[in-house]
């Protein structure tokens, strides 16, 4: 396994395969790669079949347990099974983040490839709101959600972006999912720094509580140390990372970008490694030099710096203090 400077150890692979989407979020922060352009035109340098299945080999090799596709969204690609089929032989848990909008009518060939799993964004259950947020329509996406549960693509997480707007929709999802067996919600907190609403964040602290004080039980779940809350039926997950530490020091996932560039952490656009055109031992060096870059972000460890050659990805400033000094040392919390 391969196992970054603060001990954390590499097990999962996420892989933009597009940064393409038809739906427009307006807290959507693009997978940290800037804005969607020419959401259905094809893009050339987008990450092929052969690339995706040589990322997988190498990443087998390092001992990576779990690959999950997303975007933008990877619906769009015609080609989204034939990514699956070409991982699932090396790295057989495949899963798939999805806005849900095209899944009914691919969710059993997505079956049929070896996909494992899928998890859907649905913020609200209201159509108007649902549309105000997302730029899309609900229909289609509960179709794709009850699609999934009859393919076996189960759990299907339902995620929710926790901010202003969907505060209240909470109780509504959490009956909306104890309702329907395989459904799992999936509370995401909003990550103001990556879009330009600052004002939008609520104090996840408060929501916690909320959780807390309603639930029947509470677990703590292995990954990310994330908290699980049992309702009567739901099952309620929080993904707390902003300003997060235990969260950082709790991560083991690696990313690809949609160029095939790996990315260390989602936050960061300093750290890309360009994969393209390397020989097998040039990709296991890039997968070697994107872990000791890796640091956790929210740890306050993104300091000093020397950025790697960019590719055209424009660069973002990072919210974190770079000309702060550097801590003593890794922080193995
Ligand atoms: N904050 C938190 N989560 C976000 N997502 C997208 N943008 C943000 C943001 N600013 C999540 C949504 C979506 C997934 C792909 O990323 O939950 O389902
Ligand atoms: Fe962004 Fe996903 Fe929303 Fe598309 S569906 S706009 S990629 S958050």
């Amino acid at each position: 396994m391969l196992t970054d400077a603060y001990g954390r150890g590499v097990t999962d692979l996420r892989v933009s395969v597009t940064k393409r989407c038809n739906f427009g979020c307006v807290y959507c922060h693009d997978e940290g790669l800037g804005p969607v352009a020419r959401p259905r035109a094809r893009h050339e340098e987008e990450i092929t079949i052969a690339e995706v299945e040589r990322l997988a080999a190498v990443a087998r090799e390092f001992g990576i347990r779990s690959v999950k596709f997303t975007g933008g969204e990877p619906l769009v690609r015609q080609d989204l099974e034939s990514l699956v089929s070409a991982t699932v032989p090396r790295i057989p848990d495949v899963s798939l983040t999805t806005n849900g909008s095209m899944l009914a009518a691919r969710a059993e060939p997505l079956r049929d490839a070896g996909l494992k799993r899928v998890n859907v964004s649905m913020d609200s259950i209201d159509p108007e709101q649902f549309r105000s947020i997302r730029g899309g329509a609900l229909a289609p996406v509960l179709r794709g959600i009850r699609a999934a549960l009859r393919a076996g693509l189960t759990p299907v997480k339902v995620n929710m972006v926790v901010f202003r707007p969907t505060l209240d929709n909470l109780p509504a999802l959490i009956d909306y999912v104890g309702g329907t067996e395989g459904l799992k919600l999936q509370l995401i907190q909003f990550m103001p720094e990556l879009v330009p609403r600052r004002d939008w964040a609520v104090d996840i602290g408060s929501v916690r509580r909320w959780l807390e004080e309603n639930a029947s039980r509470v677990r703590v779940r292995e990954m990310h140390h994330r908290r699980v809350y049992r309702f009567d039926r739901a099952e309620v997950e929080l993904v707390d990372p902003v300003d997060n530490p235990e969260f950082c020091s709790n991560c083991h996932r690696i990313r690809v970008t949609h160029r095939g560039e790996l990315k260390g952490c989602l936050n960061r656009d300093d750290d890309l490694v360009p994969t393209r055109g390397l020989d097998d031992e040039g990709l296991r060096d890039a997968f070697r030099r994107v872990i000791t870059r890796r640091v956790p972000y929210y740890g306050g460890f993104v300091t000093h710096l020397v950025p790697l050659p960019q590719v055209g990805t424009g660069g973002r400033a990072s919210p974190v203090d770079r000309s702060a000094s550097a801590p003593a040392g890794p922080g193995r919390s």
